[in-house]
Parts: C-alpha cells; sequence; structure tokens
C-alpha cells in the first residue's frame, strides 16, 4: 500500500499503472509490426498487440466496476453512434440538448439501437 493513502487508492493506482503499461505495449508492438520485414514476426507482433489490447480493457473493466465515476463515464462515452464530442453536450445539457431528466430517456434509446444494431 502506498504511504497514506486507503486500500481502495492504492488498488486505483495499481490498475492505473497497469493500463498506462498495457497501453505502451500496444503502442510498441504496434510500431515494430508495422516495421517488421520477415512476416511471421510481423504476425507474432500483432498477435502480441492485440493480447495487450485484451490486458488493457480487462483492467478497464475492473476499473468500470470499482471506480464509480469512471463507470460513469463509460456508460456515456462506450458504444454510441455521432460526434464524440456531441455526446458531452447531450450529456451536459448544452446546445439544445435534452434536460438531465430526458437525457437518461435519450442515453438509453441511443444505447439500445446500437445493440439492435449489432444483432442484425
Ligand atoms: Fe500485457
Amino acid at each position: 500500500m502506498l504511504n497514506g493513502v486507503s486500500k481502495k487508492a492504492t488498488d486505483l493506482d495499481f490498475a492505473i499503472q497497469s493500463l498506462k503499461e498495457e497501453l505502451q505495449a500496444v503502442d510498441d508492438y504496434n510500431q515494430r509490426a508495422e516495421m517488421a520485414e520477415d512476416p511471421e514476426l510481423k504476425e507474432i507482433l500483432i498477435h502480441n498487440r492485440n493480447e495487450e489490447m485484451e490486458h488493457a480493457v480487462m483492467v478497464i473493466e475492473w476499473m468500470r466496476r470499482n471506480e464509480f465515476e469512471f463507470g460513469k463515464e463509460l456508460e456515456d462515452y462506450i458504444f454510441r453512434q455521432g460526434k464524440i464530442v456531441g455526446i458531452e453536450a447531450q450529456v451536459m445539457g448544452r446546445d439544445g440538448a435534452p434536460s438531465k431528466g430526458e437525457e437518461s430517456k435519450e442515453l438509453n434509446k441511443s444505447r439500445s439501437l446500437n445493440i439492435g444494431s449489432l444483432k442484425k
């Protein structure tokens, strides 16, 4: 545990450090895969890059489950259609976006459309 820091904050620190390392590994493998001349080495590096993505996403899922605010942000932004900055405006109730009360109905509507389109 870090000095003077709660167990919860320490675990979040471990998760964030791990996420940074996984994303750095994704970047490293991605650049090496692009530069590698041997086709089999390129294939291995792409495989390894994709495994690092899996590791990163597992940490993000842990953060979603254990950090309420992080989970809320993911709920607002992940698997949505349209402009990403536009989602913020919708969530914040700007630019004629639905009021706070209407917003969750709008978000749920757009989410269910997304899920439906994935099933097709
Ligand atoms: Fe990894």
